[in-house]
């Protein structure tokens, strides 16, 4: 955590980085909070004058040799400031107090530059609720957030928590995976009180960042979770069982497989969409084009049963709408794909087509396809091979 040395002492670490250093594990981001206006602060640092001639370059008084810090981005009404220092760039947040105008929404903030004691009201769970103040190194707990590290607890701060924001519902999920905690008996209760009467009037793009974040662990343990405790009913309001596949496993297996042989192309970029797609329905979620067209695709692969029908079917496709596939419909199926068909491409091409004498028409198509199913049937079939097969089947 010893990137920035500014000795002030209203300066505090917090958040994950606190929680994470305490558990002893590395640190995703550095958040800091500032007690007071985090922007005034970072813009009354004194210029230090061999900085002087970059523009909108800062320094600070003490170290500033080693130190520069620029501003990049304000974000005046949440009171944030982005900052580059030592080459890092870090976040300094202002302590401030929100209110939750809209449940499900992001807050409203209602004052800026509170006491410590207050900002901490805003916050989502004990072990994410430790300060840590930079000039002495002093811990300060507010919510018993030491004590529900040490107990391996995530713990709500109020009764409301999931309400104001059901994100956390997701979040204490994730916390609980990463670290193997388990919910406190009253933030299960709160959880599955909100489960059980969902606002469906939240802020979708947050609910996805929190779904990519847990999913991307590839962790079945999280998934089971996620179903058997009704998380799920946060994205949709169907019924959804869990898949007799593991899902974990199969991801590592073919992870596995496109390892050992070395085929870069079959990159697998959406780990949580794999999972999330076994859903079914995620209107609810904004999804990119990428993300919609590997959902669309899944639902228009029918049933393939031949080796070439296969091929076909997932040729064109992303790998997570294979996998989906995977688990929803013919595991046999898309994993021969995965492991075998995938593998086998024709060399044949249009140019070949016309040195023998066949002039460009629909007909290619008809004979690439042919080739195609003879070359799944002999995979060994060389380039001469299937010339032969071409001209075999149109003369
Ligand atoms: N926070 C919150 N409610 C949320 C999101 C964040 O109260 N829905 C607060 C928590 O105090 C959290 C901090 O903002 O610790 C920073 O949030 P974030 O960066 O999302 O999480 P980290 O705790 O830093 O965890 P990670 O290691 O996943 O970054």
């Amino acid at each position: 955590m010893d990137i920035i040395n500014i000795n002030d002492n209203k300066l505090y670490y917090v958040g994950g980085v606190v929680r994470d250093e305490l558990l002893g594990v590395e640190s995703l981001d550095t958040d800091f909070v500032y007690e007071g206006n985090a922007i005034e602060f970072a813009e009354n640092i004194t210029p230090h004058p061999s900085f002087a001639q970059l523009s909108g370059s800062l320094c600070i008084q003490q170290g500033a040799r080693e130190n520069p810090i620029e501003i990049l981005q304000i974000n005046e009404p949440f009171g944030t400031v982005r900052v580059r220092i030592g080459g890092h760039e870090i976040d300094i947040a202002s302590t401030r107090e929100e209110i939750y105008e809209r449940k499900g929404h992001l807050p409203t903030v209602t004052k800026i530059g509170c006491p410590l004691k207050d900002d901490v009201k805003r916050r989502d769970f004990t072990i994410n609720s430790l300060y840590k103040s930079v000039a002495t190194g002093e811990i300060v707990d507010f919510t018993g957030g030491l004590e529900d590290l040490k107990n391996k607890i995530i713990r709500v701060l109020h009764d409301e928590s999931f309400i104001d924001d059901p994100t956390r519902i997701i979040r204490a999920l994730k916390f609980s995976v990463r670290f193997g905690f388990k919910l406190d008996k009253h933030t299960r209760k709160l959880q599955e009180d909100y489960l059980k009467n969902i606002n469906y009037d939240m802020c979708y793009k947050r609910i996805k960042k929190e779904l990519i974040e847990t999913f991307n662990l590839n962790s079945q343990a999280a998934f089971e979770t996620f179903i058997k405790d009704g998380i799920y009913k946060l994205v949709t309001e169907k019924k959804v069982s869990l898949p007799r596949v593991n899902i974990e496993k199969l991801i590592n297996k073919i992870l596995k497989q496109v390892q050992d042989n070395k085929v870069q192309e079959w990159n697998i970029s959406n780990i949580w969409l794999i999972y999330a797609g076994v859903l079914g329905d995620l209107s609810r979620l904004p999804l990119t084009k990428t993300e919609q067209k590997i959902l669309d695709d899944y639902n228009s692969v029918g049933k393939p049963k031949t080796d070439f029908e296969i091929y076909k079917a997932f040729e064109k496709v992303m790998p997570e709408t294979v996998i989906i596939y995977a688990i929803l419909k013919d595991e046999k199926a898309a994993l021969k794909y995965i492991e075998k068909l995938r593998l086998i491409k024709i060399s044949l091409n249009g140019k070949d087509l016309q040195e023998i004498g066949i002039a460009p028409s629909p007909k290619y198509q008809e004979i690439f396809d042919y080739v195609l199913k003879e070359k799944l049937k002999n995979p060994d079939l060389s380039k001469n091979d299937e010339i032969k097969l071409a001209r075999k089947y149109f003369f």
